[in-house]
């Protein structure tokens, strides 16, 4: 592939391919000299129209692993700020020869237009609510390294289903590797349609938590709100912040995940941010090993001689 735009259009071997790939790269990190040749000679550019703390931090260390250069794009000091649009942004970073641009956006299908008029490999680093792929990816390797398996795997998304692109990614990547998906939260913050998709829906989650083996709790997402949120963020602590009242209620080895950055005593209390079950620092770590995967597995398309 040239791009990797979602999950949702890969297969289940698709998914393999990457989650294989991995562990080379998570051993590099053992080793004194965590760095390897492989993108010698490559320009890796990230360009976030949204904050991120993890995602672009975590592609840098990735590509300078591989031995690429990389440009970080200052979007709020560029050139977009004087109304640029995205695909000459996009012109402009691939005329200085960018291979892979790395994209974080507000309006889902961002990404898709890039990859549509450039040559260079185009990655999207989270679209609006449609898809965060290497985050979906990050998470099904976590489940992978710690449950040995995805296939029949019990998995539970809680809370802001609507808002949330990682819980998109999560899904398609899930249903496609053969785990049994539910999500808990408000009526108002889960998508009406999800049933179709073949995931568990579940409004009560103290019901919800104790049939599952990984937990993954979502960001309640108040940037993303209209004004008047319901449930409150007081009702919302009240019925469905994962406490450790709750962790309690469940499986007794089960996962707890969270892609970060978490609102502390909103929809996780810190007892359970900082309890053993939780692996929410080991995403972070296997992270760039996976991205490190991706970026080897892309193939940006060759430019001609005459472009050179
Ligand atoms: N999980 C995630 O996308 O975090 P950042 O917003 O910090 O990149």
């Amino acid at each position: 592939y040239k791009d990797l735009l979602g999950l949702e259009h890969l297969d289940k071997k698709d998914l393999q391919t990457i989650l294989d790939s991995v562990g080379p790269f998570k051993s590099l990190f053992t080793r004194s000299v965590k760095k390897v040749p492989t993108l010698v000679g490559k320009t890796v550019v990230t360009l976030f129209y949204e904050p991120s703390t993890r995602t672009r931090n975590s592609f840098e260390i990735a590509a300078k692993r591989l031995s690429a250069d990389v440009v970080n794009v200052a979007v709020n000091t560029s050139s977009v700020v004087k109304g640029e649009s995205l695909i000459d942004t996009g012109r402009t970073l691939e005329a200085m020869k960018a291979d892979y641009l790395i994209i974080r956006h507000s309006l889902a299908g961002a990404p898709d237009i890039l990859a549509r008029n450039l040559n260079a490999s185009i990655i999207n680093a989270g679209d609006g609510f449609h898809e965060h792929p290497t985050q979906g990816l990050l998470d099904l390797y976590t489940m992978y390294e710690k449950k040995k398996k995805i296939e029949g795997l019990r998995v539970l998304l809680v809370g802001d289903i609507l808002h949330s692109r990682v819980a998109k990614s999560n899904i398609w990547a899930l249903i496609k590797m053969g785990a049994e998906i539910a999500v808990v939260g408000p009526p108002t913050l889960i998508p009406s349609n999800i049933e179709d998709l073949g995931v568990k829906v579940y409004y009560d989650l103290n019901e919800a938590i104790k049939k599952v083996d990984v937990v993954n709790i979502l960001r309640i997402q108040l940037e993303r709100q209209q004004e008047n949120l319901f449930p409150s963020v007081h009702e919302y602590v009240e019925l469905y912040q994962v406490t450790k009242e709750r962790l309690a209620m469940a499986k007794p080895g089960v996962l707890i995940m969270h892609p970060g950055p978490m609102n502390r005593g909103i929809e996780i209390s810190s007892d359970v941010a900082d309890s053993p079950n939780a692996v929410i620092n080991e995403q972070v770590t296997n992270g760039i090993a996976v991205r490190m995967a991706v970026l080897c597995l892309l193939k940006p398309k060759r430019k001609n001689a005459s472009s050179n």
